[in-house]
């Protein structure tokens, strides 16, 4: 998920916006605006103690980190399930990163319940700056934690179909780390180049899953880090560039990809939902041109990345005061945890910090800045790409058949359906016209309709009934059959 909104950005955009509201009756913003837009920025989180992780430790510097095994502690097998732990290989560890000063990479792997020779899934959390964490416990992992911070099993985690991949990244979110603040990365040829280089060691280290299909999957921000990695791989194996990726497709949840598009869709998003009126709310509606022509300009001209990144989040935070409490990631429901990003995600950090289960890691010793899930620095860092377009990446890799699947919970405002929509059927390719005039039809899973589907060729789009910005947390049944459908090539029955 998104960690929300950067400090100084967010800043001057709600004075910006607090200016507006208030000037047609009181010419600067009062007292009880600011006040709100404090709270609003508290409640973004944006103010956490230390936020990233770059370690000073020498010890820890010299020390090679490499891949272990590891059960975690307390985990609780229920008799519905029968797998027996000492079936799992749960690796952990770190990967350093070869084109570094010094970036070690974390990651969580699982071993496929069902089949080693299951496809390989990467899977990558959004934020920028969220540790895939967030996911491994919350949405398509093999465990949920418990409220007394024991784990049971997830019978739906994707590792039922895969073996699967959680990563920390960019470098400095959640475990990855760095003892140079150089490693902090900005756009998405750092990104894509770091991943690339982790995928290296770790088909170095298992050689005998480069032969497995590899799929890329993330959501939210991962909108743009899907695209990217999936050309970067496809380049290198043209290339002959190191140990071939047997890359067959990616698949992203309510990702940003095009913003460009997806800002406007904002507007019809929160229209449809009947978040705002077209009469009385003509003020946001009037921020878009602008946006628009910023976000053009952001696509050759770096400085005009800032200027659109703060107008274009004015459409989003005049909605969200217009609509009210509302949680942004999922409409239905009320906004639960204001301090940090509407959900609450703390037992992820509250585990991920117990003594027992660091040791069993194998990073009892590093002495973290931050544990947090979301890193405010990573994410300030990558502020310049926020709007950066990358739909481009996307056409090439569907002309030669990898596979892209573009899914997204119906109820997310953020990254909404609606303008993942709009950016998939306004790609050109060789079958835009095909996919465009594709059947919606409808998505069945235990003989319930639970979402809309259509797909042309190598591309699919899948709207989830139900669901949020986080789809396999709010629909897991439904995610799992997704993901295993639309890997074996099966997801539209026609
Ligand atoms: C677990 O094992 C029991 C007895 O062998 C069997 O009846 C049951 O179906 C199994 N459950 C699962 C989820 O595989
Ligand atoms: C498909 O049709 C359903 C039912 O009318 C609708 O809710 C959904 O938004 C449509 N999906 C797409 C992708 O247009």
């Amino acid at each position: 998920m998104a960690s929300t909104l950067g400090h100084n950005a967010l800043l001057v955009t709600l004075l910006a916006l607090f200016v507006k509201l208030c000037c047609a009756t009181t010419p600067s913003p009062t007292d009880y605006a600011i006040q709100q837009a404090e709270k609003l920025v508290n409640s973004f989180n944006l103010s956490p103690k230390k936020p990233v992780n770059i370690i000073h430790d020498e010890a820890v510097k010299s020390a090679e980190l490499v891949e272990s095994r590891f059960t975690f502690p307390g985990l609780v097998d229920p008799p519905s399930s029968n797998a027996s732990l000492a079936d799992l290989g749960h690796p952990a560890g770190y990967y350093p990163i070869k084109h570094s000063y010094d970036a070690k990479m974390f990651y969580f792997f699982f071993e496929s319940r069902a089949s080693k020779a299951d496809p390989l899934v990467i899977w990558l959390s959004g934020g920028p700056g969220c540790s895939s964490s967030v996911a491994l416990f919350y949405e398509n992992g093999p465990f949920y934690i418990n409220n007394d911070l024991t784990l049971r099993w997830n019978d739906y985690g994707w590792d039922k179909a895969s073996n699967i991949l959680f990563v920390d990244q960019p470098t400095g979110t959640g475990f990855s780390y760095s003892s140079d603040k150089l490693d902090i990365r900005h756009n998405e040829a750092e990104v894509s180049n770091d991943l690339y280089d982790f995928l290296q060691a770790f088909f170095q280290d298992h050689p005998e899953l480069a032969n497995n299909d590899f799929y890329i999957t993330g959501e939210s921000y991962a909108g743009h880090y899907a695209p990217a990695l999936a050309s970067r791989i496809n380049e290198a194996n043209k290339g002959m560039e190191g140990i071939h990726i047997n890359l067959k497709g990616l698949a992203i949840g309510n990702g940003l990809t095009n913003p460009e598009l997806q800002y406007q869709a904002y507007i019809d998003f929160a229209l449809d939902n009947k978040l705002i009126s077209r009469s009385k709310h003509t003020w946001i509606i009037d921020i878009v041109p602008q946006c628009v022509e910023q976000i053009r300009r952001c696509q050759t001209e770096e400085p005009a990345c800032r200027d659109a990144f703060s107008t274009c989040f004015e459409i989003f935070t005049g909605i969200l005061n217009v609509a009210g409490n509302i949680n942004y990631y999922d409409i239905r429901k009320p906004c639960e945890k204001k301090d940090d990003g509407c959900y609450d995600f703390s037992k992820v950090d509250n585990f991920l910090r117990l003594g027992t289960v660091r040791e069993a890691l194998g990073i009892g010793h590093i002495k973290f800045d931050s544990a947090k899930s979301c890193s405010d620095p990573v994410y300030d860092a990558m502020l310049n790409d926020w709007m950066k377009d990358c739909q481009p990446f996307v056409p090439p890799l569907l002309e030669e058949g990898i596979k892209v699947l573009i899914y997204a919970g119906e109820y997310d405002l953020f990254f909404n359906w609606l303008g993942n929509l709009k950016w998939v059927n306004a790609m050109p390719w060789s079958g835009q016209k095909g996919f465009v005039a594709a059947n919606n039809n409808s998505y069945i899973v235990g003989g319930k309709e639970v979402g809309s589907i259509k797909s042309f060729g190598s591309l699919t789009f899948m709207k989830v009934y139900n669901a949020g910005h986080l789809v396999p947390m709010d629909q897991p049944e439904v995610s799992l059959q997704m993901i295993k459908e639309w890997m074996s090539a099966s997801l539209v029955k026609v």
